[in-house]
């Protein structure tokens, strides 16, 4: 049989970084693409040089013509560009929607059947207008945020807890930005929700609401550090799970921007939810009770996303 094809649209940081990840998990052959020429070409040779001492068998190619992507089972598009200090998500609105319209036209004419992995920002708006202009089944296109919020918020509990991230849960609904929706009560060490976990006396609600805030702030920190780019390891570390949970039809449990039509009182509208990912893409949007203060700050972030749609919409009349 042969290997699955995953397409990257984008070569920059986070495409080669997802570039490098497909090959050494042996995931399939992948086709990065991007406008600028060499790029693609340039980081498909470096990565392909890797193979033998890794010793993993996956061809790399380097494109700048769509034509390349043709069949793709797979394309994580993160075509567009990334924050500068200061910036936030949001401020990318304008640019990034003509890259989604480019980028979506790409993917419809020449991988209509791939599963569909957003990642570029604003995400929940991006991920939508990728949809509209691509024109794909909605459980086909999806946004990769949750993964990456809730690896976060992990990585935050852990250090504090000083236990290992894999005995960590956590769980982070909403938009990708500054309203997400981390759930303590969601979340565990061991299986024990954390508000127990101050009861017992393990931590202080002080600390978990600082971890809260640097959760929400978590891509902000990242962009401040580094002052010429955003983070880009642990983004494509996330889509890759989402990508092998698709391809090995894995059903994992993810949470990721999807199309919710009927849960959380939502009628068709992209948002940070808890889903299955298997071999038809999104196949299950699981719809968890809220308490009263957690679904105020669910709606919170759905009525800024709303706010992300209606300014694309004033952006391109096709998308009104
Ligand atoms: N089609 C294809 N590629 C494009 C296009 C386009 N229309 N426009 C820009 N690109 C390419 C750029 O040439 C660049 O190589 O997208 C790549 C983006 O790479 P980086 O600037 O390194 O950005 P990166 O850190 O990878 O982030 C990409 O993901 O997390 C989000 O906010 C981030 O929106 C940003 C995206």
């Amino acid at each position: 049989m042969a290997r699955p094809k995953i397409a990257l649209i984008g070569a920059g940081q986070i495409g080669g970084t997802l570039a490098h990840l497909a090959a050494l998990k042996e995931l399939g052959d992948v086709v990065l693409f991007d406008i600028a020429d060499g790029t693609p070409q340039g980081k498909a040779l470096d990565i392909a040089e890797a193979g033998p001492s890794e010793g993993f068998d996956a061809t790399m190619k380097g494109t700048t013509d769509y034509a390349d992507i043709a069949g793709a089972d797979v394309c994580i598009v993160t075509a567009g560009v990334p924050r500068k200090p200061g910036m936030s998500r949001d401020d990318l609105l304008g640019i990034n929607l003509k890259v989604m319209k480019s980028v979506g036209e790409g993917i419809r004419d020449n991988a209509p059947d791939a599963f569909v992995i957003c990642i570029t920002n604003p995400l929940d708006a991006m991920v939508w207008a990728l949809r509209e202009f691509s024109g794909l089944p909605h459980a086909k296109v999806c946004g990769m945020a949750g993964v990456l919020d809730s690896a976060r918020y992990r990585h935050f509990l852990s250090v504090e807890f000083g236990v290992s991230m894999k005995d960590v849960t956590a769980f982070v609904l909403g938009g990708h930005g500054d309203t997400m929706v981390p759930l303590p009560r969601y979340s565990t060490v061991g299986g024990i929700p954390l508000p127990d976990l101050v009861d017992m006396g393990w931590s202080t609600q002080e600390k978990m609401d600082e971890i809260i805030q640097r959760t929400r702030d978590g891509g902000a920190e990242i962009v401040g550090l580094l002052g010429n780019g955003s983070a880009f390891y642990a983004p494509a570390t996330s889509a890759i799970e989402m990508a092998e949970s698709y391809l090995k039809d894995q059903k994992r449990v993810l949470p990721c921007a999807a199309y919710v039509d009927g849960a959380y009182g939502l009628d068709g509208f992209y948002v940070g939810v808890p889903t299955v990912i298997g071999a038809d893409g999104i196949e299950k949007v699981v719809n968890i009770k809220l308490n009263k203060d957690e679904q105020a700050m669910f709606d919170k972030s759905v009525d800024a996303v709303k706010g992300l749609v209606a300014a694309c919409k004033g952006i391109d009349d096709s998308l009104a």
